[in-house]
């Protein structure tokens, strides 16, 4: 056995595919036995397939992204054509009967001692099967973003049903005192459910875009309390920021109770005023989200921490739940933050 058949064992025993080209045009290839296979110019004996041996490469045709590749722009032919290494050069190849592979192309130049092109050599990778558990992980993965869609979707839809029941419910009651209780907990609920509206319309279903939240958030409270718009001014002061669900529900929660109370308490007998949101991230990476207004004001002796009343809990419970700290100052006009 001379050097020549030890080197064509070892190339034909590569699961590689291989070429080799001595012509600076790259027209002739000699080519191991998994290129050939590759090819489909050898039978395989296990194979299913018809005799591949009357097969030629002219049969074959190769594809880049769709489009089909010119016998010159091969990844031999082009490291010849170019004097270039080749590289990661992804193409399909597609047999008449339209069996399909995935390869991976790498080619060189060779040169002789003139440094002229002289030919090429070429390994292509099959990369099939990898492909094929792409598309799989990808087709998945789209069934399941689908299906958290639709999810999110439904539960906002459950939520209007709930308050749609706590509305007929609440038609029925004469206080008036309870009547307003009942919508309260309908905004809470709502509040929750515009953030798995925004959950199923964004692209990164497990994060919304907060300030988008907001947007939608305070005209709804305004809207809801009937504020007219001449009166009671809304002023926001908003940064771009996205947030986990986890975040956002309770932060909406305490914005509703915020925004609600200066609604409600802030502006008696038809006073105008300015209610202020802001929302920033501060130089220690922390979201500071502040609420204020210039109205009647929450009073000398108003203690954050030792109040009874169900709105000022839920602010509070919401703020530790996420790991918050709750600020409060106040002359005139109502800020927390
Ligand atoms: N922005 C505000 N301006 C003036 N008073 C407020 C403001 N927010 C809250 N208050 C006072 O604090 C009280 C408690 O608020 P809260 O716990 O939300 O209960 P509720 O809104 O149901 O009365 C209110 O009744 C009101 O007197
Ligand atoms: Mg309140």
């Amino acid at each position: 056995m001379d050097g020549v058949d030890e080197l064509q064992a070892l190339l034909d025993c590569l699961p590689i595919a291989i070429g080799i080209s001595t012509d600076s045009r790259c027209e002739n290839i000699r080519m191991n036995r998994s290129f050939a296979n590759l090819l489909g110019l050898l039978s395989d004996p296990n194979s299913a397939k018809p005799d591949a041996s009357d097969r030629t490469p002219s049969d074959i045709k190769m594809y880049r992204n769709g489009r089909e590749l010119a016998p010159d722009e091969l990844p031999m032919q082009l490291a010849a054509r170019k004097g270039v290494e080749i590289r990661d050069f992804e193409e399909e190849i597609i047999w008449t009967d339209g069996t399909t592979f995935h390869l991976l192309g790498y080619a060189a130049p060779l040169r002789d001692k003139h440094g002229a092109v002289s030919g090429s050599v070429g390994a292509f990778v099959d990369i099939t099967e990898r492909k094929q558990a792409e598309e799989k992980l990808k087709t998945s993965l789209q069934e399941k973003e689908t299906l958290l869609k639709e999810l999110h979707h439904r539960v906002k839809n459950d939520m209007q049903v709930i308050s749609s029941l706590l509305q007929l419910q609440a038609n029925c009651i004469k206080d008036e005192k309870v009547r307003e209780m009942f919508r309260e907990c309908r905004e809470r609920i709502h509040s929750m459910a515009l953030v798995h509206e925004k959950l199923y319309q964004s692209k990164d279903l497990s994060r919304i875009d907060f300030t988008e939240y907001l947007n939608s958030l305070l005209p709804m409270l305004f809207r809801s309390y009937g504020t007219p718009s001449s009166s009671i001014k809304l002023e926001s002061d908003l940064e771009q920021v996205s947030l986990s669900m986890n975040l956002a529900t309770p932060l909406g929660l305490v914005l509703n109770e915020l925004i609600s109370n200066s609604l409600k308490h802030a502006f008696p007998d038809g006073r105008s005023g300015v209610v202020r949101v802001s929302l920033h991230t501060n130089p220690q990476s922390q979201l500071a989200l502040t609420v204020s207004d210039d109205g009647i004001g929450l009073g000398k002796d108003f203690n954050l921490e030792n109040t009874s009343t169900l709105g000022w809990k839920i602010v509070n419970i919401l703020a530790s739940q996420i790991g918050g700290t709750l600020n409060f100052q106040g002359n005139h006009g109502t800020p927390s933050s």
